[in-house]
């Protein structure tokens, strides 16, 4: 066999004498040789790697969208409506920046959760990258507000009645409650004081956002990515070099991701939105359901789901607690899984609870559209529990009874048989 190209080797030299002097001071050229070029990945990366980078992009899809959006959008009241419809119509290009936005927002949260998705299954949330993890979840939180706050800009009808009742959930929160909620809103009612600090930290979160995933990313080049049999790199023969193998690779999946967002974007730049946040917001005039977006059904289903009291909570703080602990158990999943085996390729069991998982959290996300009311409530609930069940008992006792399938001794010996590996 051909002897590898061992990136772990290949240490940057500085050829000319400017990139000698460049290099003691700001080592910028051997940083992005060492983390962009030459970055040793594991060489059996599949497509579901590919979501970091297509997020990268999202996330510049959107702030480069959203700061052209800003130099026509007006926030007040009387005429942020207006002012939309003014860069739809009459703005050069304004209508594909606005589309592009507004559908670059959904596309953003299917790559989030695909990408959440690919790591609950391979376990890459577990030692050493729980670090990583957390960071990511602490993003996905960072993103759910500004699209909530992005979503609140155009004041339309959804826009005014999703805040205010987002905002009130605030209220339920025991002695300072009421405090934080007029602290949100400015005033005691979703009014202009809201749309503008609304518009404020939807334009700063982004940024915010850029820093944690730099920190993210930074905590995955410590112990490199996880790759999808959970066997970590053992020797150089196990990787490859990022540049060009996977420069390519992402590339050409964001090519591929950029053709259904093109299709929304050309087609049906509409088709995501809700019809009713076509009409100016009126406080007068309450819609008949109000819906948040696609992407926070889920957490909406389990908000909605505690619909009784429990001794002395009342539901709509058990609502609250409900959606809280959602988010805590993601953030707590690398302590509550601790099975030894990482990729769920080789955990019998945990395949069929995960796919399961899967499947309830697209029916979450479902109920979260449909009203209240007969089949949707006891559904909602059977959801929500098994959403709970999943991390706090099906993850920890499979950690304890799980026989796992024999694991390849390596990476390369899984893409290449015993023989060569
Ligand atoms: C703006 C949002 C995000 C961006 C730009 C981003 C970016 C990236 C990139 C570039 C990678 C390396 C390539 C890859 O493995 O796909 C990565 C890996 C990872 N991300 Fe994210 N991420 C984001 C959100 C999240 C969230 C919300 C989570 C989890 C809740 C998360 C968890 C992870 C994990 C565990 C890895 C390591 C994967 C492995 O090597 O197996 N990320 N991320």
């Amino acid at each position: 066999m051909t002897e590898h190209y061992t990136p772990e080797h290949a240490v940057y030299q500085p050829q000319t004498g400017v990139e000698k002097w460049l290099d003691e001071r700001l080592p910028i050229i051997r940083f992005s040789k060492e983390h962009l070029m030459d970055f040793p990945t594991p060489k059996n990366l599949n497509y579901w790697w590919t979501f970091g980078a297509i997020l990268v992009m999202c996330l510049g899809i959107q702030i480069v969208t959203g700061i052209i959006l800003a130099m026509h959008y007006t926030p007040n009241v009387a005429m942020a409506f207006d002012s939309v419809e003014h860069i739809r119509r009459n703005v050069n290009g304004g209508r594909i920046i606005q589309a592009v936005h507004a559908v670059g927002a959904s596309a953003f949260f299917a790559a989030l959760y695909i990408h959440i998705f690919r790591g609950l299954f391979y376990g890459s949330y577990k030692a050493p990258r729980e670090i990583l993890w957390v960071l990511g979840v602490i993003i996905f939180i960072l993103v759910m507000a500004t699209a909530f706050m992005g979503y609140v800009l155009p004041w339309g009808q959804m826009s005014f009645w999703g805040a205010t009742v987002i905002t009130n959930i605030f209220s339920a929160i025991p002695v300072v409650g009421e405090s934080l909620l007029q602290l949100l809103r400015g005033g005691f009612a979703v009014g202009n004081p809201t749309l503008n600090r609304f518009f404020s930290l939807h334009y700063l979160l982004p940024f915010v956002i850029a820093a944690v995933v730099a920190l993210h990313i930074w905590a995955l080049h410590v112990p490199g990515n996880n790759n999808p049999t959970g066997v970590e790199v053992k020797s150089s023969r196990d990787t490859l070099p990022f540049h060009p193998y996977y420069t390519m690779k992402d590339a050409f999946a964001m090519v591929v991701f950029l053709i259904p967002f093109a299709w929304f974007v050309f087609f049906a730049p509409d088709i995501l939105g809700h019809p009713d946040n076509y009409i100016m917001a009126n406080s007068q005039v309450t819609p008949a359901h109000i819906v948040p977006e696609w992407y926070l059904l889920p957490f909406y289903t389990i908000l909605r789901a505690i619909d009784f009291n429990v001794l002395f909570i009342n539901s709509q703080l058990g609502g609250v607690i409900a959606m809280g602990l959602s988010m805590l158990a993601l953030l707590v999943v690398p302590w509550l899984d601790t099975a030894k085996v990482r990729s769920g390729v080789f955990r019998p069991m945990f395949k069929w609870f995960y796919a399961l998982f899967v499947l309830n959290f697209i029916g979450l996300t479902y109920l979260g559209a449909q009203p209240a009311e007969g089949i949707y409530v006891t559904l909602a609930k059977v959801c929500t529990a098994y959403y709970f069940i999943y991390f706090f008992i099906i993850l920890p006792v499979l950690s304890r009874i799980e026989v796992a399938k024999p694991l390849p001794t390596s990476i390369s010996e899984s893409v290449l048989g015993k023989a060569n590996g």
